[in-house]
């Protein structure tokens, strides 16, 4: 981890900007191999979860915590990302035309849920790089950044939770989920000291994909986080990291070692899409709690699970 040698960054001394956050950063350049082949010509971004690209929950949960000018980062092969967050005039003529008003709705509704931009990250270079991507769109205000693998269940308020740690301490916030020891490797990972206030610690340190070994906790940095603008020069010095890549997670440590960074705990509904049984489980899942969907689904997937012994697939059953 580079970013512990580095001296402290002289930015951090100036007084942390207090605007109210309304921009937000959507990092969606990844290639999505684990999803092969269905995201060979298609991005991950756009794979269903019941009948809405997973992508558009996230910009949902941007839009209903109020931030209303969403920045895409993208890369090749993402032109879906675009049309789907545009009109399309002729599907909307079409549906006009017969009447039909919900999916009319439903083709109009992502268009219509913030200013949406999208940016080419150009080169596969880590999550920081592709923050680092958003700095002139973004500017000097402070800003959220939601990873589309990580998709909150609409009833959580996690994000209105870190704005408004962000109102009240300035610096950055993240959002720490604990993790069973053994999957800490698969995040980045939080050394935290209480605060006067329940569900919110600071965070002294951060470290990416640690080993259970050395982990500082078992707290997790889940994909929301609400970022001072202080984060870019950080990120201009950050040098590759784990994996090769510039990470997010290196900048913020800088940032948490100058005193910063808090942290919100969260131990509400999330759901990983990007790891294929956490994808299929979410599907599953929304698909029960959908009004329109959910009664006949739940019914056929009681039947279904009551057949199924381990092992056996729906095939090797028995015909009735
Ligand atoms: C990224 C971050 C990691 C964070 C995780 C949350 O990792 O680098 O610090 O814990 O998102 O989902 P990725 O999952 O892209 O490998």
């Amino acid at each position: 981890m580079n970013a512990r040698h580095r001296a402290p960054v002289p930015s951090l001394t100036a007084t942390p900007s207090r605007r109210p956050v309304r921009k937000a950063v959507v990092p969606a350049a990844g290639l999505g191999t684990r999803f092969l082949p269905a995201t060979k010509a298609t991005p991950k971004e756009m794979l269903p979860v019941v009948d809405k690209p997973a992508i558009q929950y996230v910009v949902e949960e941007a839009a209903a915590a109020g931030l209303d000018d969403i920045l895409m980062i993208t890369g090749r092969h993402k032109r879906a990302i675009e049309d789907h967050f545009d009109h399309a005039f002729e599907l909307e003529q079409t549906l006009a035309a017969k009447g039909d008003t919900a999916r009319l709705d439903a083709v109009r509704d992502p268009a219509r849920l913030a200013d949406i931009h999208h940016l080419r990250q150009g080169e596969p270079l880590g999550l920081g790089h592709a923050v680092l991507c958003a700095r002139r769109h973004v500017g000097d205000q402070p800003f959220a950044v939601l990873l589309g693998d990580d998709l909150m269940d609409p009833r959580e308020t996690l994000l209105n939770r870190m704005l408004d740690v962000r109102d009240r301490h300035a610096g950055s916030v993240v959002a720490l989920l604990e993790v069973p020891a053994e999957q800490v490797h698969l995040y980045g990972c939080a050394a935290v000291e209480p605060t006067s206030e329940d569900g919110v610690v600071r965070v002294t340190g951060l470290v990416e994909k640690p080993s259970s070994e050395t982990a500082p906790s078992r707290y997790a940095v889940i994909g929301r986080y609400v970022l001072d603008p202080a984060v870019f020069d950080v990120l201009e010095r950050t040098p590759p990291g784990r994996g090769g890549e510039i990470q997010l997670t290196d900048a913020l440590q800088d940032l948490a070692a100058a005193g910063t960074v808090h942290g919100v705990l969260f131990s509400g509904l999330r759901y990983d899409t990007g790891d294929k049984v956490e994808y299929l489980r979410t599907v599953v899942r929304l698909a029960c709690e959908r009004p329109d969907l959910g009664a006949e689904f739940a019914a056929w997937l009681r039947d279904f699970v009551s057949g199924l012994e381990p092992g056996r697939t729906e095939r090797d059953r028995p015909a009735a």
